[in-house]
């Protein structure tokens, strides 16, 4: 029987080729606010730009308790190259009574367009179907945002709809484009 809780509450540090992603901790808050005070960062997700290291500290907070409580919550992007941290990705929500969840992202600009995103999302989709027994994983990105669609479809996700102004973000009512991977399309790609 698969122990939920315990999956997150001793969240693993995994490792790709150029990354290391490990849980996050209120350690992190100054490399956390280097790149979300970034409006360009911010600008096609839910969460305000950081106007101010305590921002980070309150979503390093959050991000420490929901690990404590056994909740979904992201790793925390480490870069080999720089030695420090660079970006989030992991779970932001999950049904274990559906075997479902969903990924999401984020990476520091200076960094954007090698390859790193992919390289962290798909050892996290692997861990999404060997260890929290996961049979769909869910991505979604508003229409805009095609660095974030092709992340999502460079790791084999599958493009399944599109909702006409699903979300308002930041004052503006924005139209959201839905992907997903089965475990038995993963399977295949092994
Ligand atoms: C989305 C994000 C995480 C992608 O990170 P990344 O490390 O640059 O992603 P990758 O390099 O793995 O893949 C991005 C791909 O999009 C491509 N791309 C980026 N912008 C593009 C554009 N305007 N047109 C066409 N392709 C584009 C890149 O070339 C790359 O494809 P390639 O490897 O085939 O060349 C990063 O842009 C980011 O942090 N954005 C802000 C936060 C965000 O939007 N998060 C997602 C919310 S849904």
């Amino acid at each position: 029987m698969l122990n939920a809780e315990a999956i997150f509450r001793q969240m693993p540090t995994l490792e790709t080729r150029r990354l290391l992603l490990r849980p996050l901790c209120l350690e992190d808050a100054k490399d956390m606010y280097d790149y979300a005070c970034d409006p360009l960062v911010s600008r096609y997700v839910p969460w305000e730009t950081h106007r101010s290291i305590e921002d980070s500290y309150a979503y390093l907070n959050s991000a420490v308790e929901d690990q404590q409580a056994g909740k979904p919550c992201s790793w925390a992007v480490v870069s080999k190259a720089e030695n420090r941290m660079v970006g989030t990705a992991g779970y932001v929500w999950w049904q274990p009574e559906h075997s479902k969840a969903e990924i999401g992202y984020v990476l520091a600009r200076r960094l954007w367009g090698q390859g790193l995103t992919s390289e962290a999302v798909k050892t996290i989709i692997d861990f999404g179907f060997t260890r929290m027994e996961l049979n769909r994983i869910e991505a979604r990105c508003i229409e805009e945002n095609i660095a974030s669609a092709k992340v999502m479809e460079k790791c084999g996700m599958t493009r399944e709809g599109r909702m006409r102004d699903y979300l308002k973000i930041k004052g503006t009512f924005c139209t959201y484009l839905f992907y997903s991977i089965l475990r038995r399309e993963w399977e295949e790609m092994l």
